[in-house]
């Protein structure tokens, strides 16, 4: 039996040191002994609770969601590729060391993922290295570090750093485009997320990294790889009727998809369906965004639910394969 592993939760501290001299860093407004609020200068960012810090809070949360093991994330908003590459450190390794706590009361349930400057690519593989050594078990990074997509040399650098020391890479949609149209009715979060992270594939593809990449990284995408799905017609299309301007990976998009996992988190039964003949049900692994509102409850409803899988490939959907995924131990039988 595998366990049931959580790939897509995040935590932030009860707390942290200032950031930077800078006025415009986040910061945590404790509220009440369980709330705070993530405040970004003088605007709330986010309302949260003590399950983003507490692990007694996480686990209760777990077993009623029949989840063994979560991994834990950064929440993007830490990322800070847009600080300078000294300033992106200090904040990686104050979030990193504050995860390991977080995660320390319960750490064959609660595995962390580290964050790393990305906007300077010598110091992000530094910093995943450290990171590694204490404890971590592989790395959230933001889908883009401003301009810059996945396909960026630096980025191609870091990623292929990643395959070879092991360390499996989860890619998050984050610094979403904003405008006036953008700003209403989460509108970020429900059309720019999903944009971005395909927009991410889509550099991997077209961008030639995975051309260039062992096929040894590990790496996923958040919500179900984004419009990804839906969408891999088009590019196809577009691929073999725009050779000049799409036609630049050696192979069309469509060879791509046994190279990269996504997450389990849609929503619906027909969008995970898409997903398995998409992707194939070997890359798809289970996902929450808890503790979030905009994440799945019960953890794992729409897989536990899914009529069309068989209980084989359910269980490969709800750990087995991120049990490969994280190299971590199947379950041992008593
Ligand atoms: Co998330």
């Amino acid at each position: 039996m595998s366990q049931v592993i959580d790939v897509h939760t995040h935590y932030v501290p009860r707390g942290w040191p200032a950031l930077s001299d800078k006025d415009d860093v986040p910061w945590l407004r404790i509220d009440s002994e369980r709330e705070a609020t993530i405040m970004v200068g003088s605007k709330e960012f986010r309302r949260i609770a003590d399950d983003c810090w507490d692990a007694r809070v996480r686990l209760a949360d777990m077993g009623g969601d029949s989840v063994d093991v979560q991994v834990v994330s950064p929440t993007p908003v830490f990322f800070s590729y847009d600080r300078t590459p000294a300033e992106g450190m200090k904040i990686a390794k104050i979030f990193n060391d504050v995860a390991l706590e977080i995660c320390d009361p319960a750490r064959h349930r609660l595995v962390p993922f580290c964050q790393v400057p990305l906007q300077d690519p010598e110091l992000a593989c530094e910093e995943l290295d450290r990171c590694l050594a204490a404890g971590h078990r592989g790395v959230e990074i933001g889908n883009h570090v401003g301009d810059r997509d996945l396909d960026d040399s630096g980025i191609v650098m870091f990623l292929q750093h990643c395959a070879q020391v092991g360390a499996p890479v989860f890619v998050h949609p984050w610094d979403m485009p904003t405008s006036p149209r953008l700003n209403r009715w989460m509108s970020q979060w429900l059309t720019g997320m999903p944009a971005e992270t395909h927009l991410s594939l889509l550099a991997m593809i077209l961008g030639g990294v995975f051309d260039r990449l062992p096929e040894t990284l590990k790496i996923c995408f958040a919500h179900g790889g984004g419009s990804f799905a839906f969408w891999l017609g088009r590019l196809e299309n577009a691929w073999y009727e725009r050779q000049d301007l799409v036609g630049v990976s050696e192979k069309p998009p469509s060879q791509y998809t046994g190279r990269f996992s996504v997450d389990s988190v849609v929503f619906n039964p027909a969008s995970l369906r898409l997903l398995v003949d998409v992707v194939g049900v070997e890359n798809i692994m289970l996902g929450s965004d808890y503790p979030y509102p905009l994440g799945e409850r019960p953890v794992g409803q729409v897989v536990r639910q899914a009529e069309f899988l068989s209980d084989t490939d359910k269980e490969r959907l709800l750990g087995g394969n991120a049990e490969s995924f994280l190299s971590l131990p199947a379950r041992q039988e008593v």
